[in-house]
């Protein structure tokens, strides 16, 4: 399972349930990373979303404790062992969190890779997330080049988990 979020320098993630910054080149690594994968939202980002619709060309899981809840292009699950049922039956590494707070900051550490879009501004977020450099189990494994659209100046870092991927020690 992988996580891909935009931060600015603080983990802000958002304000007034909307995004801190529109920068097409952002967009556009979210929509490649996404396409045709299965993306896994909670309630309150998906009525973010353009529409209060799910994601096209991906399937869209959202979680939300509203059992009438309903959105289009998405499947709703109510509980995390309904929705972790239902994500086994796809390949992990198709399995994105694509948001908000509540969801990264709960199933994070189950992540394999973490794709963190970090913006080196302060944008007045109200919902954050934990701040992964601080997390032992993840080390960066790839950074972009600083990039500069909209007068914000960002880079595109990749995490991976380490603990996971950790052999047993065979002498204990
Ligand atoms: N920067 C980024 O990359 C990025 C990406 C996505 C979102 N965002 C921002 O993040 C903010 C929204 O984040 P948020 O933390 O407020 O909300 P959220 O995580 O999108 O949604 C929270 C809701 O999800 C449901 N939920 C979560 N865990 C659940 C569980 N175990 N069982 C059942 N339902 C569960 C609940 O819905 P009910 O209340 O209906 O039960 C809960 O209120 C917005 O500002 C948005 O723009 C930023």
């Amino acid at each position: 399972m992988n996580l891909i979020v935009a931060v600015d320098r603080s983990w802000g993630i958002g304000c007034n349930n909307t995004l801190l910054a529109s920068i097409p080149g952002d967009m556009k690594y979210f929509k490649e990373h996404t396409m045709d994968k299965v993306v896994v939202m909670g309630r309150r980002t998906l009525e973010s979303m353009p529409g209060r619709r799910g994601l096209p060309k991906r399937v869209n899981y959202v979680l939300t404790s509203n059992t009438d809840f309903e959105a289009e292009r998405c499947i709703v699950v109510h509980t995390e062992d309904e929705l972790f049922e239902a994500l086994s039956r796809y390949d992990t590494d198709d399995v994105f969190l694509i948001g908000g707070a509540t969801i990264y900051n709960k199933y994070y550490k189950l992540c394999d890779k973490l794709y963190v879009t970090k913006m080196d501004a302060d944008l007045g977020a109200d919902t954050f997330i934990t701040d992964f450099d601080a997390d032992p189990d993840f080390e960066i494994v790839s950074e972009s080049e600083p990039i500069t659209e909209n007068g914000v100046t960002y880079r595109f870092v990749i995490y991976e988990n380490v603990n996971k991927h950790k052999k047993p020690d065979p002498s204990v």
